[in-house]
């Protein structure tokens, strides 16, 4: 078959991602045409209200409400899907990939939830499926794992994966913002999911955390096993007893393999780290990614990490592959959508197996013997302390406590942390965080 004169692009989805899409490939086609040599043509797009006033414009009759009959119109060659969620997401997924048709997904919860039937769905019907966008906003992170790091085997990656998140954090500790206010101006700049709990609690970085890992080591390591903390119990006053202790405090995913045990640990949580590291002074909506590899060693990437241009930029470039694929390489695949080995071997690390120093608030009453008392349930575990500070806390007759810790392990704190929870000198639930000891 002949490559078609004309590339036919149909978006599933007109929100923030959508509409800058189409912004910005109306404004640049000319430019991309001349690269790519071929024309260019945004065909349709489905909403789910047709009424709905939007920012950028569209004609109305390149308006629908039915992303399926999107997904499988003969005429169009390349499916965005930007609806986001997993049900209508999937099933518009899987049609344009049987009918063969090239997909551009933003969509991680996706991959994450999917991946394995879709890139099974993709290699068995012919079609393609790009997910630049899906990781880290505007920061090209799934180019550079597949191809410019393909030498590589990865010990370790880590870094900032959500946008949100990381603005949160940023107005915090900057401006002592009330959490609540800054999440709202998060929403209204485009950064957060539709569902912001996705954000705010650590799934969408988990989502982005497998998404990676499966790129890095060919293992889908699903949500429900890894650790997965979000932002929501952080207050002003960790972040200045992480500044007293020479800290700040960034929401990280952190993919570890240790290849001689063969063992793997995807986690997301807030983590203390060190002030001078690079990723630990990247504010704002900015994401931050170290990887680490075995014959490269360290490298890093920054970048806008959500909101309308930055993803509408790498939604862009996978139609840019997408186009170049139908154009001169139809019936092949690319370099870049080469499956990552699957690690037979490869085991999720046990619980002892994941160590870290911590950084542990009580709220205990302020009272002789209860830091002997805590003292003791840490002893007992083996928790080794490394510091102490006291600060007076909210409540009457009551102190915060903040301790950390020499390395320990997950299982060890988990179960020190179930007792000190019901002593009856505790006031609050317990915060433990972990400290990053990642010097890049
Ligand atoms: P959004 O602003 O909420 O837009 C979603 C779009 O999908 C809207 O146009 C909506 O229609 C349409 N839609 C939803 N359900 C539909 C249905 N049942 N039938 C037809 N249309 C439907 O979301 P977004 O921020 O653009 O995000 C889209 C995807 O990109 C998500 O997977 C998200 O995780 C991902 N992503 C977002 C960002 C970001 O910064 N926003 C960055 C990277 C990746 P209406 O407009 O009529 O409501
Ligand atoms: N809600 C996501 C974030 C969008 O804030 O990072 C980009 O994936």
């Amino acid at each position: 078959m002949s490559a078609p004169a004309t590339i036919n692009i149909g978006l599933c989805g007109f929100g923030t991602v959508g509409q800058g899409v189409w912004k910005h490939l109306s404004a640049n086609r000319a430019d991309l045409e001349s690269r790519l040599g071929v024309k260019l043509h945004l065909s349709r797009a489905a909403v789910r209200d047709l009424r709905k006033a939007r920012a950028v414009k569209i004609p109305a009759a390149k308006l629908c409400s039915d992303p399926l009959a999107v997904a499988t119109d003969p005429s169009i060659h390349i499916v965005c899907e930007l609806m986001g969620g997993t049900t209508l997401a999937r099933k518009v997924t899987l049609a344009a990939l049987r009918a063969g048709k090239i997909v551009v997904s933003a969509n991680k919860a996706l991959i994450c939830e999917h991946g394995a039937e879709i890139f099974a769905a993709a290699q068995k019907h012919g079609g393609h499926f790009f997910f630049e966008a899906s990781v880290a906003g505007g920061i090209p992170i799934i180019k550079a794992l597949r191809e410019g790091l393909v030498a590589n085997r990865f010990p370790r990656i880590y870094g900032i994966l959500n946008g949100t998140c990381n603005y949160i954090l940023t107005q915090m500790e900057e401006r002592d913002a009330p959490y609540a206010s800054v999440l709202a101006e998060a929403k209204r700049l485009g950064y957060a999911e539709a569902d912001e709990s996705l954000d705010v609690d650590g799934w969408d970085t988990a989502h982005k955390a497998c998404v990676l890992a499966w790129l890095a080591h060919g293992v889908w390591v699903k949500t429900d096993q890894m650790i997965v903390e979000g932002i929501s119990r952080l207050t002003p006053d960790d972040f200045k007893n992480a500044s007293v202790l020479g800290f700040g405090i960034k929401l990280l995913a952190v993919i570890t393999r240790d290849f001689a045990r063969n063992e793997l640990c995807v986690r997301v949580h807030p983590t203390l780290l060190p002030a001078g590291n690079v990723i630990a002074n990247v504010s704002g909506v900015f994401n931050a990614i170290s990887v680490t590899g075995d014959v490269v060693g360290t490298t890093l990437y920054s970048g806008r990490g959500a909101g309308q241009d930055a993803t509408a930029s790498a939604v862009i470039s996978d139609i840019a592959d997408g186009a170049a694929l139908l154009t001169y390489c139809k019936g092949t695949h690319l370099i870049s959508e080469a499956t990552p080995p699957e690690s037979q071997r490869c085991r999720l690390a046990p619980a002892e197996s994941i160590r870290s120093r911590y950084y542990l608030r009580l709220t205990v009453k302020d009272q002789p013997g209860v830091l002997a008392r805590v003292a003791s349930v840490m002893a007992k575990h083996r928790v080794s302390i490394a510091s102490v500070i006291q600060n007076p806390a909210e409540h009457a007759d009551a102190a915060s406590l903040v301790l950390t810790t020499h390395e320990s392990n997950e299982r060890a704190m988990c179960t020190t942390l179930q007792q000190l929870a019901a002593l009856p000198s505790t006031l609050d639930e317990p915060l433990l965080l972990r400290i990053g000891d990642f010097n890049d």
